[in-house]
């Protein structure tokens, strides 16, 4: 049986590639293992959003060339955005490379691993450039991945990523996205929605539904287009899904008709990720983002309106091209006036084949991003710690995702000392984790049983992070029980 270990890198559509892709190759006899020493195949599935995440990918290659050496029968492959990006040169800058594979031909992989492991030559299969053929060639270049699934692949049995579509056509300036995962395509809603029977009777209760720009969904069937909120209602009608969350959203996409159906539909997560990316409208001009400061509020006041209890997070780009002390100061402030429940902050790293990186110098010193990031770091910890602490005394309904982190230390550190994982399954407490309908995170203390299951707990204690609980037991008549 062929051994294979992946690693993965980047963002939940790449979970879900590495999750579908791992899921064919079981299919074709392949066993899962936790170390590429022990692996006949090892594959990367990769991140080009910032410099960073490549240097990751290219130094576990370099950690690689000895075992190559070694063991010429290792097949080695690069997948994902850095194979659409880079293609050839990873093969000059790690010749042992053997396949190069972009996340538009991924259903190829099993194909050319096969013939590969049978002699055959190194291999790159990659999409069209943006500007290599008509829309409709590059786009059929690009094809959406959606395999079987393989109920034991995913992050956990009651949760899965359902992708609705692929690529991006916004083209801010700074992103890589729109070259390496190609047009904007809508998956058909029909195969949405069959995808997602299928894990709801497989017993999955939450499904997060993917895009880079998920509320630009749209796709047009029987002379009637369906655009997300219509999506949502469908899917709501699903017996056994009980959860319904959506990423990443786009400003000017948010519409009132989508709003409305979180509002109205009890299933939504009132849960909401809108990144801003700066709070200053020069900036947002040369990130070509296509809405002013005023906008986003705008926006961001309408779903306050309409959902008054919706968790909004965002992403915020510091240190971009041009970015004054005076442009800094007016994101921090749209981001201490807009109380999201987090922020994820990110550096400014250029990348090559953006109109940024082409037309715009990397002019605000590494040692300025690093400060503004940490102020803007400090600044939304304090408002997450602040708002979690409204939940202290407050009961709210989780669903219960697995064993917390602290308890999987705690079991690893067990098996060494001798106690079987197994001991949870028979009663003992554990501290398992869940997320809020707000996507807040909860810790309690419970049995393994509750797993997969929606459960009231109590706040007791919170922090920027977490809300520290217990699970609620009802008293009803002489008799005590759980409630779960
Ligand atoms: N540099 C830094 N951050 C970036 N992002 C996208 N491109 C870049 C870049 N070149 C951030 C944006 C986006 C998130 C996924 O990554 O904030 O929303
Ligand atoms: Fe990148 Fe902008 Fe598309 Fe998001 S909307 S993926 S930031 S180009």
């Amino acid at each position: 049986m062929p051994k294979l270990y992946i690693e993965t890198v980047g963002c939940q559509m790449n979970m879900l590639d590495s999750e579908l892709v791992v899921a064919s190759l079981r299919r074709q006899g392949y066993e899962l293992v936790g170390t590429p020493r022990e692996a006949d195949t090892i594959l990367f599935n990769t991140c080009s959003v910032r410099q960073h995440a490549e240097d990751k990918i290219y130094s576990a290659l370099g950690r690689l060339k000895h075992a190559k050496r070694t063991h010429p029968e290792k097949i080695i492959g690069v997948l994902g955005c850095m194979a659409q990006k880079d293609q050839r040169l990873i093969f000059d800058r790690a010749p042992y490379v053997d396949l190069v594979v972009g996340p538009g031909q991924l259903h190829q992989i099993p194909q050319i691993l096969q013939e590969i492991a049978a002699g055959g030559e190194k291999r790159m299969e990659v999409s069209l450039d943006r500007t290599d053929g008509s829309r409709s060639q590059v786009e059929r270049s690009f094809e959406s991945y959606d395999p079987l699934r393989d109920e034991e692949m995913r992050p956990s049995p009651y949760q899965a990523f359902v992708r609705i579509m692929i690529g991006c056509d916004k083209f801010c300036t700074y992103c890589i996205v729109p070259s390496v995962r190609g047009p904007e395509q809508s998956r058909p809603a029909a195969l949405i929605e069959l995808e997602v029977r299928k894990l709801a009777d497989e017993g999955c209760r939450e499904i997060t539904l993917l895009g880079q720009t998920v509320n630009s969904y749209r796709h047009a069937a029987d002379g009637r287009t369906t655009r997300l909120s219509d999506l949502i209602e469908r899917l709501h009608a699903i017996d056994g899904i009980d959860r319904i969350k959506f990423v990443t959203n786009y400003p000017k996409d948010m519409t009132d008709d989508l709003l409305q159906a979180v509002r109205d539909l009890p299933k939504c997560s009132h849960y909401l990720h809108v990144p801003c990316q700066s709070g200053s409208n020069a900036v947002l001009r040369r990130m070509k983002r296509g809405y002013s400061v005023e906008e986003y509020r705008e926006m961001l006041g309408r779903i306050r309106e309409t959902v008054p209890d919706a968790a909004v997070t965002s992403d915020w780009i510091v240190g971009f091209c041009g970015e004054t002390d005076h442009d800094f100061q007016a994101t921090a402030e749209l981001l201490r006036e807009g109380r999201f429940k987090n922020s994820f902050i990110f550096k400014y790293s250029p990348r090559p084949g953006t109109k940024a990186d082409e037309r715009l110098p990397d002019d605000v010193p590494e040692q300025v991003k690093r400060e503004r990031n940490h102020v803007l770091l400090e600044m939304q910890n304090q408002i997450s710690e602040q708002d979690n602490q409204v939940f202290l005394g407050r009961e709210v309904t989780v669903l219960v995702e697995g064993p917390s982190k602290t308890s999987r230390k705690r079991a690893s550190e067990g098996d060494r000392m001798g106690v079987t994982a197994g001991d949870h399954a028979h009663g003992e407490a554990l501290q398992l984790t869940g997320r809020t309908n707000c996507d807040r995170i909860a810790v309690f203390d419970g049995n393994a049983r509750l797993i997969g299951r929606f459960i009231p707990v109590m706040v007791y204690d919170a922090n920027a992070f977490t809300l520290f609980t217990s699970v609620v037991t009802r008293h009803v008549g002489p008799e005590v029980y759980s409630l779960v």
